[in-house]
């Protein structure tokens, strides 16, 4: 079990939205933070000079430049106990209609991007044998709605990647927790939303759902406080063992209820035709490709 109070923390995106509010709280109670951004003057917020607190710059999709934020972490205090993989960015638009450009662009944040951060991380927590990884997904990670085809399919693949390096990474002591918000006050439908081509003739529901999106992320009464997201983040770190996957607001909790209860009406549907395929399940070869444990 990590104390999320005396470990050492390293946050990506540290400019705005969840980053900020996490990166702000562990200052505030003097827990050791790296708050990472692609321009370190974005954290004026932070003080300077604060043995507890530490600055760097971290593009997700610069290897280089992430290796030498964590060297410097580490010679700064010693290890690093919890990686919160919190920089994203949404595209917003028709799958049919986002271009190739955008949809390269959000695997290489949102995905690519933590694959780098994973990669320049494991060997300290596999050689510490202990640490923590808070890896943003979203509810969009459990559900798929018209106009993100593409933020979603770059948040599956956040849920795909977590939990294989929590099972990989289980032997070292290492965890992986899921962050799966619902809507929150954050710059992400704001100014770092990217738009996809708007063609409201070809998919005029798809672009009426967008603006009701807009409509909810606009009212301070809809989304969430990236402030309260924080607290929940910084206590259930602590757990022992951290939640699997924590969902955030009503929306994400209610959207993977109803993800669940669709998954098992389509199960018990198509369960008689998947049975007629007629293999012989060997005890050593189950549902799970033969994890016994
Ligand atoms: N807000 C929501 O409703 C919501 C819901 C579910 C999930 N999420 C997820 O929450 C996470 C944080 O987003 P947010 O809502 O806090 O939005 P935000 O306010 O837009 O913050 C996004 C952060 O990611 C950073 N970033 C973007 N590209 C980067 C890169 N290449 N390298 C490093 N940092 C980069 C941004 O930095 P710059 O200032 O340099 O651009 C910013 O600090 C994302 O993974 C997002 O998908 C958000």
């Amino acid at each position: 079990m990590i104390d999320p109070f005396t470990a050492v923390w390293l946050v990506t995106g540290c400019s705005s939205g969840f980053g900020k509010a996490i990166a702000a709280q562990l200052a505030a109670v003097g827990t050791k933070v790296v708050a990472t951004a692609r321009n370190t003057d974005t954290l004026g917020y932070l003080p300077d000079n604060t043995p507890h607190v530490a600055k760097a710059v971290l593009d997700v999709t610069d290897p280089d430049g992430i290796a030498a934020a964590v060297a410097m972490a580490t010679a700064r205090f010693g290890r690093l106990d919890i990686v919160v993989n919190n920089a994203g960015i949404g595209v917003i638009g028709p799958v049919e209609d986002v271009t190739p450009e955008q949809t390269r662009l959000q695997f290489d944040v949102n995905v690519h991007g933590m694959f780098n951060v994973i990669r320049a991380t494991a060997p300290l927590f596999r050689e510490q044998r202990s640490g923590l990884y808070i890896n943003f997904a979203s509810m969009a990670g459990e559900v798929s709605i018209d106009s993100l085809g593409v933020y979603s399919a770059s948040k599956f693949a956040v849920e795909g990647l977590s939990e294989a390096l929590r099972a990989e990474m289980k032997p070292y002591g290492v965890d992986v927790m899921i962050v799966e918000p619902g809507p929150f006050d954050t710059e992400w439908l704001g100014k770092n939303a990217i738009w996809g081509p708007r063609d409201e003739a070809r998919y005029p529901a798809v672009w009426r759902y967008v603006e009701m999106m807009k409509d909810v992320y606009a009212d301070r009464n809809q989304v969430g406080d990236p402030a309260r997201a924080a607290e929940a983040i910084i206590d259930a770190a602590g757990w022992s063992p951290p939640p699997e996957r924590l969902p955030l607001g009503e929306a994400s909790l209610g959207a993977t209820r109803s993800k669940i209860a669709a998954l098992q009406s389509n199960l018990d549907r198509v369960e008689p035709l998947a049975r007629s395929m007629h293999y012989t399940a060997s005890p050593h070869r189950s549902a799970t490709m033969g994890r016994t444990t």
